[in-house]
């Protein structure tokens, strides 16, 4: 593949461009190690990477396979899931609270959705790209639009998950918390929806790799994997990438926003937490907990290698001046995306570690790719909210 890669540089810039895109794609495939693993993605992996179903504009169908698990008595199984019901209800809001009456300018450099320091330009110049001041905060505007964008498509699986994880689970607690979960993701929907319609006039199309991971755990039927993925993974991402834009942003709706969502994630993760830890460690075979162990590491390393805002360049830069190779690096060193991976696996590992899916057969691949740093931090029943806010602060 690197023969191949290396060659394409002969061919114009355009098929070069196509060329790195089947390559990223057959590389996602070839990367995964485990065959019960590429089992699990490589379907979803062709849907997303080479069909682009999340972007032919019409609506996608996704075939859902789980059991509803009903229990006629009603059982009190989870105290720490009922306990997080509890605190779920009363920590309701609406999204009327925010201050929707702000005036939002995407351009204004006095109040910054991004600050400049975001991306790095000075890389770009390297390249022969000189923008003007007006153009480097549309871009930085194109920017947080993709994230917000990516947001919102990332919410709308969560509002699903959560409905087929609550039908799916086996604690009744579980279920009940689920609910509350439910109405949340589709507060979420309706706010970035509404940002990015009415603030921001913009959507992107979902990333190739965000639909990768939606699809492959939308159609498992295994509601644990659905959890690990939903609730620990994509929340995880999310919560890295929201408290990422909410220390970095000025725009004050903006910050509101995020400051709602992620107290509300908050929850969810610690859900996700609480109702793993318990099957991982207790339920399932040594075998089934490997497969998840996998499962994990890849889906960690497709989050950390794949989320580059070729949505983005495909806009500015396609065709240009930059390769999409070149995008990507860029993409990848550039000091906001880098804070982000940073923020996210923070989070990420020790909540992997946690529900038992970091045990010393998987570490060492952890280590060979830098991400044993994070395995000391605390996981998410440990934290609050107002910690994760103040953290980010
Ligand atoms: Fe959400
Ligand atoms: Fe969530």
């Amino acid at each position: 593949m690197a023969a191949l890669s290396s060659l394409s540089r002969f061919l114009p810039k355009k098929m070069q461009n196509t060329v790195d895109a089947y390559l990223e794609a057959l590389e996602l495939l070839a990367e995964v190690k485990d065959a019960r693993v590429l089992s699990a993605l490589a379907p979803a992996g062709i849907r997303g990477l080479l069909l682009h179903r999340g972007k032919q504009g019409v609506p996608t169908q996704m075939p859902a396979t789980h059991s509803a698990h009903f229990d006629w008595t009603y059982p009190s199984d989870q105290p720490e899931m009922a306990e997080l019901y509890q605190r779920a209800k009363t920590g309701q809001w609406t999204s009327e609270q925010l201050p929707w009456n702000t005036n939002v300018d995407p351009e204004n450099p006095e109040v910054q959705i991004l600050p400049e320091k975001f991306l790095d330009f000075t890389k770009l110049e390297a390249r022969g790209i000189h923008l003007n001041d007006r153009e480097k905060q549309r871009l930085l505007a194109d920017m947080a639009t993709w994230m917000l964008s990516q947001f919102l498509h990332g919410e709308q699986g969560a509002l699903f998950a959560a409905a087929q994880v609550t039908e799916a689970v086996q604690f009744f607690d579980g279920k009940l918390y689920g609910a509350t979960q439910v109405m949340d993701e589709g507060r979420h929907v309706e706010v970035f929806n509404r940002y990015l319609d009415t603030k921001l006039n913009k959507l992107y199309q979902i990333n190739d790799n965000l639909f990768v991971i939606i699809d492959s755990l939308m159609s498992d039927g295994r509601w644990d994997m659905k959890f690990l993925g939903m609730q620990i993974m994509v929340e995880g991402l999310a919560l890295g990438a929201f408290s990422t834009l909410y220390k970095q942003t000025e725009e004050p709706l903006l910050k509101e926003l995020l400051k709602m969502v992620i107290q509300d994630e908050a929850r969810h993760v610690h859900y996700g937490v609480c109702a793993l830890r318990e099957h991982i460690t207790k339920t399932i075979s040594q075998r089934e907990r490997e497969e998840r162990e996998d499962w994990a590491f890849e889906v960690a390393l497709l989050m950390r290698n794949r989320f580059m805002a070729y949505e983005v360049y495909d806009e500015w830069f396609s065709g240009g001046k930059l390769s999409r190779a070149e995008w990507r690096q860029f993409a990848q060193e550039t000091p906001g995306m880098q804070m982000f991976r940073q923020v996210m696996f923070s989070r990420l590992v020790p909540n992997l570690r946690e529900i038992g899916l970091m045990t010393d057969r998987i570490l060492p691949r952890y280590e060979e790719v830098g991400l044993m740093q994070y395995f000391d931090g605390r996981a998410a029943d440990k934290i609050t909210a107002a910690e994760m806010l103040s953290d980010a602060a």
